[in-house]
């Protein structure tokens, strides 16, 4: 039986991987991919899903467009992604926005029991679909998250990991919510670098050339930006944990989002005294990153 999902996403490099992987795996019944602005404009990120579908000869899986802007602020782009947010590839195709991930989001949501969803970006969409349909959105079986740092510096502020700097409003919405939420935070990616060699593997697929054309300039990208030479692959190790959960420690904490402060934007503040009673999300703390390695690669040169 295939794990239903909605992919909420901002392509991007790893969210591209990420896509790559959710639909090779076999595992998921993907109902949509719905694009949010983040890594780059909603025109970008919806044009990058669209052309990824396309790779991946998975154009019958719909891509609905959503936010243009997060809920109050004015939109902060990623650099590491480039100006097309596909750097190295730089898709030509049309975006053809829909702007209806919203009300698709809901849709799907009361057509389907048991709905998971994936979000590798800034958390805009899920957001707006809670405040239009609360009841509808209770029916999410589970929330799975790319965002936050707990115990690590953040990769956009000193404190705050990127998708929730870029909206920390919609954070607090989604975080407050009464589903079933889980986050991969930057505590669990930063230490699951890949480098060029490791995409070497995937030689003789079709999708070796277009991986290697992404790669290098987000490798190029991040040695710049965070001075880590590698692929930081924050959005796959999210599906991944969806993929193999027996490889991840998951502990439960009490976060709340920082909407007010100057230096702290977007910070995800858990409680970590010994006081801790109330929880209101399970963080995936590490993932095995050489079992997510074999099995990511693996998964990557399988045919469909
Ligand atoms: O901080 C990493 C996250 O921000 C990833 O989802 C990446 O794609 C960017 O959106
Ligand atoms: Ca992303």
């Amino acid at each position: 039986m295939k794990t239903p999902i909605i992919i909420d996403t901002d392509p991007g490099h790893d969210d591209a991987l990420a896509i790559m992987f959710a639909v090779k795996s076999g595992i998921f019944d993907i109902k949509a991919i719905t694009t949010v602005a983040g890594n780059s404009t909603i025109e970008n990120t919806t044009r990058n899903a669209r052309y990824i579908l396309k790779l991946l000869n998975r154009e019958d899986i719909p891509v609905y467009s959503g936010s243009a802007k997060p809920l109050v602020r004015e939109l902060i782009k990623a650099v590491v992604h480039g100006e097309s947010g596909l750097e190295g590839i730089d898709p030509k195709n049309e975006s053809n926005l829909t702007n209806d991930a919203v009300d698709k989001i809901i849709k799907i949501v009361k057509e389907n029991k048991d709905i998971t969803l994936v979000t590798l970006g800034p958390l805009t969409n899920i957001a707006r679909a809670i405040e239009k349909d609360k009841e509808a959105m209770k029916r999410v079986k589970q929330i799975v998250i790319m965002g936050g740092a707990i115990k690590v510096p953040g990769n956009k502020n000193r404190v705050a990991e990127f998708n929730i700097f870029v909206d920390p409003d919609a954070a607090n919405i989604v975080f407050n919510f009464p589903i079933k939420k889980f986050l991969v935070p930057l505590d669990a990616c930063n230490n699951v670098q890949l480098q060029l060699e490791d995409f070497e593997k995937l030689k003789g697929t079709n999708l070796f050339e277009p991986i290697v054309a992404m790669m290098k300039p987000y490798i190029q990208n991040i040695f710049k930006d965070e001075g880590i030479k590698a692929a930081l692959m924050y959005d796959p190790l999210t599906v991944y944990y969806l993929f193999n959960p027996s490889v991840c420690n998951v502990k439960e904490y009490d976060i709340k989002i920082e909407t007010k402060g100057e230096l702290t934007r977007g910070m995800t503040v858990a409680e970590l005294r010994n006081s801790q009673k109330d929880y209101n999300i399970s963080v995936i703390e590490t993932i095995n990153g050489e079992s997510f390695k074999k099995d990511f690669i693996n998964t990557l040169r399988k045919y469909h």
